[in-house]
């Protein structure tokens, strides 16, 4: 009963929440490495930047709301697509379908210190798609769920009801870390 108290009561973009993770990730949200990612496409007519803010703030929240690392989970949600890749023909994007957690993580560690855990769950974000592994944490697990549930949202907003990233990004990037509605 309780429960679905708790699931009624959740609202996804809640006020206070968006603001306490955008004051606790605005150094790497702010970050010169982490805004070149809102020049790539990603999912049709997203950018990288829009999705991995996505997948960071709903897993932060989601985290939050079970009681887990919601900051590790934030984090890495935030940096789990740190690559600079273009999309280039069907047999380098394979490529980089597989590759680019690696490179995810190796970017992020040029940007930020990160624990074993948020090491984890950015490489095995790609959970069930390229890799058989699974997250080693709980953290984890909501962070590739989350991964795959913008993903499918992006697309299907992009074909089905024309989105853009530009519309829907909700977060600044700004150095006050102040968040717009
Ligand atoms: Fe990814
Ligand atoms: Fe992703």
């Amino acid at each position: 009963m309780e429960n679905i108290k708790i699931v009624k009561n959740v609202k996804l973009y809640n006020k206070e929440v968006r603001a306490e993770f955008a004051s606790i990730m605005r150094d790497l949200m702010t970050h010169k490495d982490f805004n070149r990612l809102a020049d790539i496409k990603q999912h049709i007519n997203y950018t990288r930047l829009k999705h991995s803010m996505d997948v960071g703030y709903f897993s932060f929240y989601i985290a939050k709301l079970l009681g887990l690392d919601y900051v590790s989970a934030g984090k890495a949600a935030l940096l789990h697509d740190l690559c600079y890749h273009r999309r280039a023909g069907f047999k380098h994007n394979m490529k980089m379908l597989r590759r680019h957690p690696k490179d995810a993580l190796s970017n992020a560690l040029s940007i930020c210190e990160l624990n074993e855990k948020e090491r984890d769950i950015i490489a095995q974000h790609m959970w069930l798609i390229t890799t058989l592994r699974p997250p080693r944490s709980a953290e984890g697990v909501v962070v590739t769920l989350v991964d795959k549930y913008c993903a499918s949202k992006e697309f299907i907003g992009s074909i089905v009801k024309r989105e853009y990233a530009h519309k829907a990004c909700r977060f600044p990037t700004n150095p006050t870390g102040s968040v717009k509605d």
